[in-house]
C-alpha cells in the first residue's frame, strides 16, 4: 500500500514523478504528492483524492512555468496513520523545510520517537507515522544525505520503503527498504526509484530490485548500494518485462473491464511452455524439484489473501480429485499466527498476485522458520514473494492494473490446474486421462472467448438486479470458492452486501434469509452435483426467492426454474472454475458501473495490501 517514486535526471522531474504515480496509483489513491528540487529550497504539492487533483495542482503551480528541477521524490498515499487530509498526505518535510521524505510502511515505534523529538524542539505538522523520519533525518544531517540515513535506520522498527532528500544535497536520493518493496531503475543519465518496476517501464533500461537491508544511493549518472554497515553491495540489474501497453486502457473504459477480456491471452500465456502433449502431462522448470520428489509428496498446503486464496482452494480441489493427494488451503492472514505443523513430506505453497501482500509474505517467513520448503505461485516478475520463495511459478497474466483481481485469478488456477496434472500423471493418472485432461484444458481460452459474448446479456441482468442491496452466491465443490470470489468480486466493487456458501449450507441458516429481496446466484455445472444444486435452487424458489442460475448450456431443467439464467459452455467438471466465475466478473463489474462506483478504484481499498 502507498507508492513511491524517485527521480533524478534531466527531464521534467515533476512530469515524470506523475506518470510513475500514475502507474502506482492501484497502490493507493486517497492522496498523493510531490517534492522536487528549487534554488536551494524544496517545493511540495500535495492533494487529497485522487492523482488528477494533484496533476491539476501542480499544472496551477510555480512547477508549470519555472521547472528547473532537476531531482524530486512522489507519493500515493492508503492512509494508516492520521486520516485522508493535505497535512498527513507525503512527502513529509523536517522542520527547515529542506528536507523531504516520501515512505512505505509502518513505523511501529513511531509514537516514542516523535515524543523525543518533540521534547528537543521539533514541530510537527501531521498525524503520521512517517514523519518522524524527516525529523530524525534532520538531527542526522551533518552534510551527507547518505551517511544521514545510515544514521536514522536502526532508530525505526516496523517496516519501510523510504525515499529522501535534501535541498542542500543537490541531485542526490537515498533510498532504503525494509519489508516494503523498492526499486532501482537505471536509465540513459537518469536514475529512478519506486515501489514496483511497473512505474519505470516508460524510460528505465534496466531494474535492481533491493533487498531487506538494502541502502542506495543514486544522482543522474550512478547509484551505489550499501548494507546497513555501509559496506558495498554488488547486484546485477534485470530487464524490465512489462510492455507500456500493459498500463494503458486502450478501447476499455475500465482496466477491469479490459483485464476481465484478456484471460483468454492471460491463460495462453500461463500455460505456453508448460503442456507436454507427448506424455500427456504439464510441466513447470520453476518448481525445481525432481520427479522422485513430486513422487514423495504427501501433502499440500496452500496459502493466500482474498482472490489467491480462493485461487488456491480450487488448486487443492485440482489436486484431490485428479491426484488423490491431500491438500487444503489457509487464510494467510489466520495461518502466520497459529501453530504450523509443518511436515516433512508436505510441499506449501504461497499465491499472490502482487508477491507484496504482507499476510502472505508474513505467512511464507513463518513456514520457511518451521523449515517448510515453500514454492510460490506469483504474477509481479521480482516481487518479494517471488523472490522469497524457494521456486515457483509465474502466472504471467501481465500487471493487473483493476483494484479487482480477475485475470490473475483464472491464471492462478491454471498454474495449479498444471501443477495438478503433472502430480497426476506421476501417480494414478492413465495417458489416456491425461491426453482427455489436457485437451479439454487446451480449450479453456476458446470456451472463455465464447462466455465473454454474453457480456451484453450480462450488463441487462446487472442492470435488473443491482439495486437489491443483498445477494447469495452458491455453489457445491469445486464451483464453492467460485461462488465466494463471485460474492467478493461483487462486493468489493459495487458496495452491496453478497455472500458466498456452500449450497448445502442454505438449510443449516442462511435459508432464513430468503425472500423476495434476496436474489441467489447458483452455480450450476454439469457435474455430479447438478441434482443436488437444482434441489437447492428449488428450495429458493419454494420460498420466493429470486434466482440466477450459471448454468451449462442447454439445462433446460436449471432454465425452468430460475428466473434468469446465463448458459456457458460446456468443459470437462473439474474445469467448471474457468467459465463460471466470467458471468461473476462480468456481473460485478456492470452492478459497479450502474451504480456509478468507482470500478478500478473502489473506496477504502488498495490493489497490493502490504499491511497487517
Ligand atoms: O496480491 P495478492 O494476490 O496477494 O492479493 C491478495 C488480495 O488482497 C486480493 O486478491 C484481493 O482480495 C483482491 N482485491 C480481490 O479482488
Amino acid at each position: 500500500m502507498c507508492g513511491i517514486v524517485g527521480y533524478c535526471g534531466v527531464k521534467n522531474t515533476s512530469e515524470i514523478l506523475l506518470g510513475g504515480l500514475r502507474r502506482l496509483e492501484y497502490r493507493g489513491y486517497d492522496s498523493s504528492g510531490i517534492a522536487v528540487s528549487g534554488e536551494n529550497s524544496i517545493i511540495v504539492v500535495r492533494r487529497v483524492g485522487k492523482l488528477n487533483n494533484l496533476t491539476e495542482a501542480v499544472a496551477e503551480s510555480s512547477l508549470a512555468t519555472d521547472n528547473k528541477a532537476s531531482f524530486g521524490i512522489g507519493h500515493t498515499r492508503w492512509a494508516t496513520h492520521g486520516e485522508v487530509s493535505e497535512e498527513n498526505s507525503h512527502p513529509h518535510t523536517d522542520c527547515t523545510g529542506k528536507i523531504a521524505v516520501v515512505h512505505n510502511g509502518i513505523i511501529e515505534n513511531f509514537s516514542g520517537l516523535k515524543d523525543r523529538l518533540i521534547a528537543n524542539g521539533h514541530k510537527f505538522k501531521s498525524q503520521t507515522d512517517s514523519e518522524v523520519i524527516a525529523h530524525l533525518l534532520e538531527e542526522a544531517w551533518n552534510g551527507d544525505l547518505n551517511a544521514a540515513i545510515h544514521a536514522v535506520l536502526p532508530m525505526l522498527r516496523g517496516t519501510y520503503g523510504i525515499i529522501a532528500m535534501h535541498a542542500d544535497a543537490p541531485g542526490v536520493l537515498v533510498g532504503a527498504r525494509c519489508g516494503s518493496p523498492l526499486v532501482l531503475g537505471i536509465g540513459d543519465n537518469e536514475m529512478f526509484l519506486a515501489s514496483d518496476p511497473g512505474a519505470l517501464t516508460r524510460h528505465a533500461k534496466k531494474v535492481v530490485y533491493l533487498d531487506d537491508g538494502e541502502i542506495v544511493s543514486i544522482t543522474a549518472d550512478g547509484f551505489n548500494i550499501t548494507d546497513g554497515k555501509n559496506r558495498d553491495i554488488k547486484k546485477t540489474a534485470d530487464n524490465i518485462e512489462f510492455r507500456n501497453d500493459d498500463f494503458e486502457k486502450g478501447d476499455f473504459p475500465h482496466f477491469m473491464l479490459k483485464e476481465i477480456f484478456e484471460q483468454p491471452e492471460s491463460i495462453k500465456r500461463g500455460t505456453t511452455g508448460r503442456l507436454d502433449l507427448a506424455a500427456s502431462t504439464g510441466k513447470l522448470g520453476g518448481l525445481n524439484m525432481t520427479e522422485d520428489e513430486l513422487r514423495a509428496i504427501r501433502r499440500v498446503v496452500i496459502v493466500g489473501a482474498g482472490t489467491s486464496y480462493f485461487a488456491g482452494c480450487i488448486g487443492a480441489n485440482f489436486l484431490e480429485s485428479m491426484a488423490g493427494v491431500p491438500a487444503r488451503a489457509e487464510l494467510a492472514s489466520e495461518i502466520c499466527y497459529k501453530n504450523i505443523i509443518v511436515e516433512p513430506d508436505s510441499m506449501y505453497f504461497v499465491v499472490s498476485q502482487s508477491g507484496e501482500t504482507a499476510d502472505t509474505l508474513i505467512a511464507l517467513r513463518e513456514l520457511k522458520r518451521k523449515g517448510a520448503r515453500v514454492l510460490g505461485i506469483c504474477n509481479a516478475v521480482g516481487s518479494t514473494i517471488a523472490r522469497e520463495t524457494d521456486g515457483g511459478v509465474y502466472i504471467h497474466s501481465g500487471p493487473e492494473i483493476a483494484v479487482a483481481s480477475t485475470k490473475a485469478f483464472t491464471s492462478q488456477i491454471t498454474a495449479f490446474a498444471i501443477f495438478a496434472a503433472i502430480m497426476a500423471r506421476l501417480r494414478e493418472m492413465t495417458s489416456v486421462q491425461g491426453d482427455a485432461f489436457i485437451k479439454a484444458f487446451s480449450a479453456i481460452p476458446a470456451l472463455i472467448k465464447e462466455t465473454l459474448e454474453l457480456d451484453s446479456t450480462i450488463a441487462k441482468l446487472a442492470e435488473k438486479y443491482c439495486n437489491y442491496p443483498n445477494f447469495i452466491f452458491l455453489g457445491r465443490g469445486i464451483c464453492l470458492p467460485v461462488a465466494r470470489e463471485g460474492a467478493l468480486k461483487l462486493k468489493e466493487i459495487s458496495y452491496i452486501h453478497a455472500e458466498g456458501i456452500g449450497a448445502g449450507e442454505l438449510k443449516h441458516g442462511t435459508i432464513s434469509l430468503i425472500s423476495e429481496a434476496m436474489p441467489s446466484m447458483f452455480l450450476v455445472p454439469n457435474d455430479g452435483l447438478r441434482e443436488k444444486n437444482i434441489s437447492s435452487m428449488k428450495e429458493v424458489k419454494a420460498r420466493k426467492g429470486r434466482v440466477i442460475a450459471i448454468c451449462t448450456a442447454g439445462d433446460t431443467e436449471a432454465r425452468d426454474i430460475a428466473d434468469d439464467v446465463i448458459e456457458v459452455p460446456e468443459t470437462l467438471p473439474i474445469l467448471a472454475p474457468f467459465l463460471m466465475i466470467i458471468p461473476l466478473q462480468l456481473f460485478a463489474y456492470h452492478s459497479a458501473l450502474k451504480l456509478g462506483r468507482d470500478v478500478d478504484q473502489p473506496r477504502n481499498l488498495a490493489k497490493s495490501v502490504t499491511v497487517e
